[in-house]
């Protein structure tokens, strides 16, 4: 009998990188193999995000690709599977009526057994959790599963690295944003959970872990009485043989402690990288926004960043075209841009999420070229920054955890035992391009920097042998 096959097709951030990972790994237990497109499918998963329309607008029209096949071959099981299964639940069926699975993200261990249940004649079939409002906290807390069965090191783009979930769902309710109501309420994992994972991780000869949460620096366990931090989890993730390298995202300005900046700084396989998303530059729009800190207070945290850990490589989200962002409030964004002096910023034009705070109270009234120029405006500030942060690595060395073939060798498709270029990056998230050997992928190795653009270093393999080792210069 030949294997069932699958086809996923993942959009959004890390967390669902990591469902689909997950997912996948799940399936091939049950019997799946991995298909390269839905045509040779027997089961089409996309795994969503709501963040902004645009995402959900692609999901619908890769859905609606699919409408002859299914009519051509009704035995395909389509699946819509994370943030929008959640947020649209019965519409995406009214919408593409040929789905036959719809699973929020908190209940994507059911996934398998749902399969089945639809091979036999089911039908369609809908699972998700509850919404906010729909019940007790701790009832709605329930509905939402924090995901995290076995772990499979082919499923990853690499087994060296890994990412690793330590807090589902988020609280802050900024008004913008869609992730409480589809990620559920802030529920953090108890620290032996991850421990047992990233030990097994390092067993398997994964060599980093980047831990992950909604607002993972809001990271809190109750022990009894004592409540167990991001601080102390990442000085005991520290002490797993094996892992050489630790990074967590996405940060929360407001939860960025002095006892965390300082076990960045005092352990050494803690990445100095620091992704906090500040939003906006204008108290005004902070205030819209209801993230709960001002400009001045985003600036102190980043003051006390810079002293505490001098090499951080901080980065940033923006949302540009905000409901009543002015000149005025857009000129104090790229004013924080411009001294904020972060390794590159994610910047995103205003997207009404239906089911928020900003969609109920305010107009989305920044018409639309304006919301483009203004993400160009910000882009071109940010990315003479980066470039001149990159350019200061020039002549310097570095160690690169070598993930694979870069971008353009991937492209070239080049196989075998000969030089290729590879792509790793450096312990503060840079990435590096250099010559080397497939067999280096895996290891980290010292690299010295000859050329430098916004978003990349280039650089050569640094081989000086010293007996039977290779030192690092630093
Ligand atoms: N419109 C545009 N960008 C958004 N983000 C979140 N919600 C929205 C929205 N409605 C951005 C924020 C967040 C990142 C993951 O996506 O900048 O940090
Ligand atoms: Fe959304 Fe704000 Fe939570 Fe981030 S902190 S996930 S922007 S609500």
């Amino acid at each position: 009998m030949t294997a069932k096959k699958l086809y996923i097709e993942t959009v959004g951030c890390q967390m669902n990188l990591l469902d689909s990972e997950l997912v996948v790994a799940s399936l091939r237990r049950a019997g799946y193999e991995l298909a390269s497109s839905p045509k040779r499918a027997d089961v089409i998963l996309f795994n969503t995000c709501s963040v902004r329309q645009h995402a959900e607008d692609k999901i619908y029209s890769a859905l609606g690709r699919l409408k002859h096949l299914k009519r051509r071959h009704p035995h395909k099981i389509i699946g819509v599977l994370g943030c929008m299964a959640q947020k649209d639940q019965r519409l995406i069926f009214q919408r593409a009526p040929y789905v036959d699975l719809v699973v929020g993200p908190g209940q994507l261990h059911r996934v398998p057994e749902l399969i089945r249940q639809i091979e036999q004649g089911s039908g369609p079939k809908l699972e998700v959790s509850l919404d906010r409002t729909a019940g007790p906290q701790a009832q709605v807390a329930e509905s939402f599963v924090s995901y995290d069965p076995l772990r499979d090191p082919q499923m990853r783009p690499t087994p060296y690295q890994a990412f690793v979930r330590i807090m589902i769902g988020c609280d802050k309710f900024c008004t913008y944003c869609i992730v409480p109501k589809v990620r559920g309420p802030e529920q953090s994992r108890p620290p032996e959970h991850i421990l047992a994972e990233v030990r097994r991780l390092a067993d398997e000869g994964c060599r980093e872990v980047t831990l992950l949460g909604q607002t993972v620096n809001s990271y809190k366990y109750r022990q009894g009485e004592r409540t167990v931090t991001l601080a102390e989890l990442l000085e005991r993730v520290h002490q797993v043989e094996g892992i050489d390298r630790i990074k967590f995202v996405t940060n929360f300005p407001l939860d960025m402690t002095q006892p965390l900046l300082e076990a960045v700084r005092a352990l050494p396989k803690v990445s100095h990288y620091l992704h906090v998303p500040a939003q906006s530059g204008s108290d005004r729009i902070l205030r819209r926004m209801k993230r709960g800190y001002t400009v001045a207070q985003y600036r102190e945290m980043l003051h006390r960043i810079y002293d505490t850990v001098p090499e951080a490589a901080v980065t940033s989200d923006f949302i540009v075209g905000f409901c009543g962002e002015s000149e005025e409030d857009f000129q104090q964004t790229v004013r924080l841009v411009e001294e904020g002096r972060f390794k590159n910023s994610y910047i995103f034009k205003y997207s009404p999420r239906p089911g928020t705070k900003a969609h109920q109270l305010y107009a989305d009234d920044v018409p639309e070229q304006v919301k483009r120029r203004r993400n160009n405006e910000l882009l071109a500030v940010q990315n003479r920054i980066s470039l001149e942060l990159n350019e200061r690595f020039i002549g310097r060395q570095v160690e690169v955890l070598v993930e694979g073939p870069s971008k353009a060798a991937q492209k070239q498709a080049q196989h075998g035992e000969g030089p290729l270029q590879l792509c790793g990056r450096t312990l503060c998230d840079r990435i590096v391009v250099f010559e080397g050997n497939l067999r280096q992928v895996g290891q980290i190795l010292p690299v010295r920097i000859y050329d430098a653009t916004p978003h990349t270093l280039l650089g050569v393999v640094v081989t000086q042998h010293v007996g039977p080792e290779v030192y690092v210069l630093q």
